[in-house]
């Protein structure tokens, strides 16, 4: 019996059995063989992430990562070492050296496809709640930044995300890596400190970066695209 994980908001559907997470999609637009080709890429340069079992087009089987997600309720005690263990994850997959990736998350190809999606305008993030397609698209144009500060990214490394042993709060892995690419790494730090709310100060002084006001309202307003 497949157990229900998360009927995915953006298509894909996961379920779990002994030891195996399935994902699914009918959906074009989620393309599980460039998720499973990435998670290859991120593995095969020592970063943890899940292994690939099976990979096709709509099809998706991952190895179980151990431990538990980010996500889940963590005691307060373990909260600092948990925020540095992601920082220092976020370190080392952006200190990945940026001519030996083969995907491109860079804002010329991500511009021109948050202007061809369709936008969820009842999931906006609440600084942007009631705001119309057009609103959305003209703030983004205003406020495309000049300069990219490149790195490999994830492309949405939010708490559920990732995984930690429950032991020694180091990361055991990532999944949902569909869009991992050279981009800003902003593009990374303003969904970890959205997902983080209050530890978001620690995760940045740790990752050893100052708070860039300008990328992070971009990078959280692109996402609303995806
Ligand atoms: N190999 C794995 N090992 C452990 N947990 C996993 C694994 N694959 C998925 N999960 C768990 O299932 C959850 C959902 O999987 P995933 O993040 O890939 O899907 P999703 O967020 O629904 O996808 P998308 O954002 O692409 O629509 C993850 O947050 C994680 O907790
Ligand atoms: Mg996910």
């Amino acid at each position: 019996m497949w157990e229900t994980v998360t009927t995915g908001l953006s298509g894909a559907v996961v379920t779990r059995r002994a030891g195996v997470y399935r994902k699914t999609s009918d959906d074009q637009g989620h393309d599980l063989v460039a998720e499973g080709e990435r998670l290859r890429w991120l593995r095969a340069r020592g970063i943890p992430a899940a292994e690939v079992l099976t990979c096709r087009p709509g099809l998706l089987e991952t190895a179980e990562v151990p431990g538990r997600p980010a996500s889940e309720h963590w005691p307060m005690a373990d909260r600092p070492r948990i925020v540095d263990a992601l920082a220092d994850f976020t370190r080392r997959l952006h200190a990945l050296p940026v001519a030996e990736c083969p995907f491109d998350r860079r804002l010329a190809v991500t511009i021109p496809e948050a202007l061809a999606a369709d936008v969820a305008l009842d999931m906006l993030d609440a600084e942007r709640a009631g705001w119309d397609r057009d609103q959305l698209v003209a703030r983004l144009v205003a406020t495309r930044p000049a300069l990219e500060d490149l790195v490999v990214c994830h492309g949405d490394l939010c708490l559920p995300n990732v995984l930690l042993d429950p032991v020694t709060c180091e990361v055991t892995g990532v999944v949902d890596v569909g869009r991992l690419g050279v981009a800003d790494r902003w593009a990374d730090l303003a969904l970890t400190t959205r997902s983080l709310v209050g530890d978001g100060d620690r995760f940045l002084d740790r990752y050893g970066i100052p708070l860039d006001p300008a990328k992070l309202e971009f990078y959280r307003l692109l996402d609303e695209f995806f």
